[in-house]
């Protein structure tokens, strides 16, 4: 008999390293170890484990379930073995299968018969459920920071170019002029809605599971709002069947990241598309970009073109994980082990691609030339002329229609609105006056929106005064520590 298969008939003093030995004959075959084993990737969830188990422990002390002195010496235990995980010189063991066997091993490898109490009224299941929850917690409010900084940067776009025109667009065709920091401001309002989203998940996030043991609760006479407490989790789950098998709250994440990535997506599009010289309207820093091993001449946004190509990866977790649910029975399956791959990759994709427009998108430089010449072309200001016209008395569709005669006559002749003069646009409508010309500017145009959420110079300056209110009040919450801290 092998050396583990020894240690596991060793009914009496109860197996650390296989605490499921009593009831088999065989040890298991090695292949199927690897290929249950989580420990190489859920081992991530290490911190979050110790926490979790330091909470139990004290509750059971209080609850009179295990004595004082246990808990000293199981608090001890843990202690140790984080700080040796933090060092790296914490052996972890793929026999062992995942992180909760591999620190509930060390710690009755350590201090003996108190850490084999440590697992009293309670399961991996509870447990896995707790950590991964105070992981999620933990990585929303540390994206809610990213997001903020990536917010700063769009704000300080829009305020670096305040009077610049560009042309707007829908369809990709030239559509009306628009204030260039309007542009900015546009993402900046994205990125609030994706913040409000995720403290709105964080809300089901932070809810306790620990109690609920393998699927029914237990006997024991435990306190679960302490527990809960003790973690700074707002609720305690109601139903142990639910609660054990319930991965709603990642599936709700990983779709709030599923947004923000399509965000990003959208925002390093258009980057491609103004920093190719069809468009040319901006210079992207060189910082963010690459060459070509072979055309001198390139400058390559690839910056933007991952982030848009790593939109796809998060997206496929998301699906992963709603298929990985669809079919479940009641109430733990293995099948949830897998979740926790897709949710780290989907974390660590989407906060390093935050970081990364953060950085890109605060040196972003308009070109002004090319954008000025690009303004004036396009009959951008064609629906001023539509608006100018009913401020003469006109029905709407009647001018509309007059100024689309109009702008199929340019074409012909190869010109723009605003190489016409005055005599040539009375031509097409006898109420065209004097005063047509300064509605006929890109500038004229854009600042004549001044409706509430509109382009004009006046409704973006609130805007703005809006936004940076937003962020302070965000700032300031994230300074109080409003919210749990880590787990480290
Ligand atoms: N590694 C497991 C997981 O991630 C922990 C829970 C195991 N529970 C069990 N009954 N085998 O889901």
């Amino acid at each position: 008999m092998s050396e583990t298969g020894k240690m596991q008939r060793n009914a009496n003093s109860g197996n650390i390293d296989k605490p499921w030995g009593g009831r088999f004959q065989q040890s298991t075959e090695k292949l199927v170890e690897k290929f249950s084993a989580s420990e190489h990737y859920d081992r991530r969830l290490c911190f979050h484990d110790i926490r979790g188990s330091l909470a139990h422990a004290s509750m059971l002390a209080r609850q009179g379930i295990i004595s004082d002195k246990d808990l000293a010496a199981i608090s001890e235990g843990l202690e140790e073995i984080r700080q040796e995980i933090e060092a790296g010189t914490f052996t972890w063991r793929p026999e062992l299968e995942d992180v909760h066997m591999n620190i509930e091993s060390a710690l009755s490898r350590k201090v003996g018969a108190p850490g084999r109490r440590l697992h009293t009224a309670r399961s991996r299941n509870d447990q896995v459920a707790t950590d991964v929850r105070l992981y999620v917690r933990e990585e929303i409010d540390r994206l809610d920071r990213l997001m903020h900084a990536l917010q700063e940067s769009l704000l300080h776009q829009a305020c670096s170019f305040t009077g610049l025109v560009i042309p707007g667009f829908t369809h990709l065709q030239h559509a009306q002029p628009v204030l260039w920091s309007h542009h900015w401001l546009a993402y900046f309002q994205m990125f609030r809605r994706d913040r409000e989203r995720l403290l709105d998940c964080r809300k089901r996030v932070n809810v306790c599971p620990l109690g609920s043991a393998a699927l029914a609760g237990t006997g024991f006479p435990i306190d679960r709002e302490y527990v809960a407490r003790e973690l700074g989790f707002d609720d305690i789950t109601r139903n142990s069947l639910d609660a054990v098998g319930d991965r709603d709250f990642i599936i709700e994440f990983l779709a709030c990241l599923s947004i923000t990535m399509m965000h990003l997506s959208r925002m390093s599009e258009e980057l491609v598309l103004w920093a190719s010289s069809e468009f040319g309207f901006v210079e992207l820093p060189d910082g963010y970009c690459t060459g070509s091993s072979i055309m001198p001449q390139k400058k390559n946004p690839d910056v933007p073109e991952l982030v848009r190509g790593k939109t796809g990866r998060v997206y496929g977790h998301l699906v992963s994980l709603l298929t990985l649910m669809k079919g479940l029975p009641l109430a733990y399956n293995r099948d949830l082990q897998e979740d926790k791959e897709a949710l780290f990759d989907a974390v660590d994709t989407t906060s390093i691609c935050v970081e990364v427009m953060a950085g890109l998108v605060a040196l972003v430089k308009p070109c002004a030339d090319r954008l000025s010449e690009v303004t004036g072309k396009g009959f951008l200001t064609a629906t001023d002329l539509a608006d100018y016209l009913v401020g003469k008395g006109v029905p709407f569709r009647e001018a509309h229609e007059v100024v689309g005669r109009a702008v199929a006559s340019c074409i012909e002749r190869g010109v723009e609105l605003t190489d016409l003069d005055l005599e040539e646009l009375k031509k097409f409508h006898p109420s065209v006056e004097g005063d047509v010309m300064g509605v006929l500017t890109p500038e004229g145009s854009a600042n004549a929106r001044n409706c509430p959420g509109g382009t004009g110079i006046s409704a973006v300056r609130r805007q703005i005064q809006e936004a940076q209110a937003w962020l302070k009040e965000k700032a300031h919450e994230m300074e109080q520590g409003r919210r749990e801290g880590d787990c480290r």
